[in-house]
């Protein structure tokens, strides 16, 4: 045994994770930890993949609704998804085999803002909670959980599960204990809430450890594996242009008297647009910076390393697999700056409102309105999900969406006459950026906005055929609030579909 389980009524309870894997019953829904690659549990999801299949192969059915923090990995995601064994998902993913089996319509997926999953859980909208899998970095003599890499979800998983696994990974920092804030609301639901007593990033609020039911806790299973990160993509000239623009506004903002000079805290998005910005603010001249977010990427700890940014909220790690490394060697250094809360504080509106974040996300696309679609692809196809982009949105004081203006290889624009699928309406989208430049769209009705939209960040072989489906749109409707044609807006995308381009 490795140590790490410290309570001797739990050191009893140590299984294989295929014997585990063999309790699951045909109907349950699991809750598991797990929020980008970060946290999830290593050993049960493939033993439950193999115990699936073994099912299948006699013809048994045996299919489960998985329920994680976020997005997860292909030890998880992935091994379930190849056995067909996933009958619904919730609340984000991101992973090919998951994806493919959403868009096939063997998985049901509900893509659910991230603040939102712990009291629809609670509130049994999702169904009964049968198991609650966790990943933790050891188990003190009390019986109480260090968490490892993420909180996420794990908090409300373990309250509402009836029965509770825990995995404990060695490979995670003993460090890691202490950096974690598990806030226990006195009043969960309505009409019982209470103020969430966060006024500022760096406030912690709640318990070092997840409490547990002991009696609930039915095996518990040793492992000794990293976290599977997915490596960023080098930093192009695109991705500098946005971080660049980006840096610019923030400076105009606080030379205007908006912000002060250490900004607001900071958001950061999922993706590599959103990362490349985090490198920009290495270079830019702002200092004493704080970030409200949801995960912690490689450029928020390049920020903390380089002493301009000062703390780190999250839920989270989304590390490259050299950054993850590195945390894990240099726990106890990050321990005071860094603090990771379960995703229903770290994304809450609340807090997000109260400080005023400053909230930058990737999309797919913009239309010329300001409406945003960051989850599909053609109408139809899941990309990854809404995540917490929605959460900070909505409530952050400035709301930003980045992305290159055109998408493979030129072939389709970023900028549209009407988006395909809308995530963030045009009441919430405040900035747009591209490569080409940037859109504030603060204080703008629609027609302004579509001129702005269009000359700022559309990209050159898409500014004439967007500027005449604005002029057609105008003549045909008329006029009116927000002209549209309707057949040649649909039909931009359409275009693509037969052409391959929606060049003209
Ligand atoms: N039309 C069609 N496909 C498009 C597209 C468009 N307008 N824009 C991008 N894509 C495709 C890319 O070609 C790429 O496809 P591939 O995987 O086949 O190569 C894929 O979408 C991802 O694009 P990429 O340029 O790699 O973007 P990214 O890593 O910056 O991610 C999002 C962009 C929108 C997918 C990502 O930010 C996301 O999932 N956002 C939603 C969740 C979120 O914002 N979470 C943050 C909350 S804190």
């Amino acid at each position: 045994m490795s140590g790490r389980i410290r309570s001797e009524a739990f050191k009893q309870k140590v299984m294989s994770a295929h014997d585990a894997a063999g309790l699951v019953q045909n109907g349950w829904n699991i809750g598991f930890s797990g929020f980008t690659g970060a946290g999830y549990p290593k050993a049960f999801p493939e033993a439950l993949a193999a115990v699936i299949d073994a099912k299948h192969a006699h013809g048994e059915e045996l299919r489960v609704g998985v329920w994680t923090g976020a997005s997860t990995a292909p030890e998880l995601d992935g091994a379930l998804a190849r056995t067909g064994g996933i009958s619904y998902r919730a609340p984000y993913q991101s992973d090919p085999e998951m994806r493919s089996a959403i868009n096939a319509g063997t998985s049901y997926y509900q893509d659910i803002h991230l603040s939102h999953m712990g009291p629809q859980v609670s509130q049994g909208f999702l169904g009964k909670l049968n198991l609650a899998v966790i990943e933790a970095t050891a188990i003190t003599e009390d019986g109480d959980i260090i968490p490892s890499s993420s909180v996420g979800m794990n908090r409300t998983y373990i309250d509402e599960a009836d029965a509770v696994i825990i995995e404990v990974n060695s490979w995670q920092s003993e460090d890691l204990f202490g950096m974690h804030d598990i806030y226990y609301p006195i009043g969960a639901l309505p009409p019982n809430r209470v103020p969430i007593p966060i006024t500022g990033a760096g406030d912690r609020i709640g318990e070092k450890v997840l409490k547990v039911d002991a009696d609930k806790v039915v095996a518990i299973i040793e492992t000794n594996a990293p976290d599977r990160n997915t490596p960023f993509k080098p930093l192009d000239d695109d991705s500098r242009a946005i971080a660049g623009y980006f840096l610019d506004f923030l400076g105009h903002e606080v030379k205007m008297g908006r912000m002060p000079e250490n900004l607001l805290p900071l958001q950061s998005g999922v993706g590599n647009i959103a990362n490349a910005v985090l490198a920009g603010l290495l270079e830019g001249p702002f200092e004493n910076l704080t970030s409200y977010t949801e995960v912690i990427q490689d450029g928020m700890v390049d920020l903390l390393d380089s002493g301009k940014l000062t703390v780190a909220s999250a839920t989270a790690f989304s590390l490259s697999p050299a950054a993850a490394e590195k945390m894990n060697d240099n726990a106890a250094k990050y321990r005071d700056k860094i603090i990771l809360r379960p995703q229903d504080v770290s994304n809450h509106p609340e807090p997000i409102r109260r400080m005023g974040v400053i909230a930058c996300n990737g999309m797919i696309e913009a239309d010329i309105y300001g409406n945003v679609n960051s989850t599909h692809v053609m109408g139809s196809r899941m990309q990854n999900g809404i995540g917490g982009s929605g959460d900070f949105t909505r409530n952050g004081w400035v709301s930003c969406f980045v992305t290159p203006s055109t998408a493979k290889g030129g072939a389709i624009s970023c900028i549209v006459p009407m988006v395909n699928h809308v995530d963030h309406t045009e009441h919430d989208v405040q900035m747009l950026i591209t490569e080409q430049g940037l859109a504030d769209l603060r204080g703008l009705a629609p027609r302004q906005r579509a001129v702005k939209i269009i000359e700022n960040c559309a990209h050159p072989d898409y500014k004439e055929p967007l500027l005449e489906y604005v002029k057609l749109a105008e003549t045909k409707a008329n006029g009116h609030h927000t002209p549209h044609d309707l057949a040649t807006a649909l039909g931009w995308h359409v275009r693509f579909l037969e052409t391959g381009t929606m060049a003209q």
